[in-house]
């Protein structure tokens, strides 16, 4: 378990001479569970989004984007990849990005595109194999029963999970999840996060997930990245985050962001005690 899945160097990143990412530098290895935190604007989904170049980085000689093996980018420059090199990394939105007037089941199957010939996926004609497929995913993230149901009479928590099962059948070797949760009433919340946790112990694929409420960071994952103001502020296991630490990384985001409902909500007044 020592490969390594992800490795950033010397990442920075400058809109409008805004500088949002600096000099970021971190490793992930395979079967991790990261969440990357940060306040809003700290530069989360910016850095997500050069994961898979979808971003490209500054200009800079040591800059390197190193996923699953090969290089995203490398000082500045987008690398060209193979329909199934993309495949091989999985994107978990916020808003879910579901083809509403398809089934469940189409959602799922469309994982699958990237891996088909490719005048199988133009048409659109998937295998037996491949629904068998499908439905195996939707049965861990526990929706088999809706697989001919219109994905938009979904809840948010029902298409995250959808959104979660397309990531399987694309056999997504890392799973990168945007926010996956933010958009989710607690219960649901929770639910998608078991099935990312269990999809990452039960299958060792890599998992990193963007979140802003910590104590689901605290809940379900092993490590933290956070960032604060694009700068790499803590990394390193989550259980070592303490209180007054966060209090430092939130500091002038407002607690209220930090502390979102869940099971075991912690009062503010806590941590400004833990903090002083
Ligand atoms: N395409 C863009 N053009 C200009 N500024 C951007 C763009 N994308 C993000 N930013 C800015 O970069 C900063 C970090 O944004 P983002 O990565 O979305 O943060 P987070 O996901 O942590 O909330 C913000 O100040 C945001 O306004
Ligand atoms: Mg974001």
């Amino acid at each position: 378990m020592s490969l390594t899945t992800i490795a950033v160097q010397q990442l920075s990143k400058t809109f409008d001479r805004h500088p949002v990412l600096q000099d970021v530098d971190f490793e992930i290895r395979q079967g991790e569970r990261v969440a990357l935190i940060g306040p809003s604007g700290s530069g989360k989904s910016t850095l997500m989004r050069h994961l898979v170049g979808l971003t490209r980085a500054n200009r800079h000689h040591r800059c390197c984007v190193h996923v699953l093996g090969r290089d995203i980018q490398r000082g500045g420059k987008l690398v060209s990849a193979s329909r199934v090199e993309r495949c091989r990394t999985g994107y978990i939105f916020q808003q879910f990005n579901l083809a509403g007037r398809l089934s469940v089941m189409t959602n799922v199957l469309v994982g699958r595109l990237g891996r088909m010939p490719r005048w199988r996926a133009l048409l659109g004609r998937f295998s037996a194999v491949e629904r068998a497929m499908a439905l195996r995913a939707l049965k861990r993230v526990g929706l088999e029963d809706l697989a001919g149901q219109r994905a938009n009479t979904l809840s948010g928590g029902q298409m995250q999970r959808v959104a979660i099962a397309r990531a399987l059948v694309q056999e997504a070797e890392l799973i990168l999840a945007d926010e996956p949760i933010a958009s989710l009433d607690p219960r649901s919340a929770q639910e998608v996060m078991e099935i990312l946790k269990r999809i990452n112990e039960e299958d060792g694929r890599t998992i990193v997930i963007t979140l802003h409420q910590v104590e689901y960071a605290r809940g379900y994952c092993q490590r933290a990245i956070a960032l604060k103001q694009g700068r790499l502020y803590y990394d390193g296991p989550i259980a070592e985050l303490t209180d007054a630490r966060l209090q430092a990384l939130y500091d002038n985001a407002g607690l209220n962001e930090l502390y979102q409902p869940t099971t075991t909500p912690v009062k503010p007044a806590t941590l400004h005690a833990a903090a002083g």
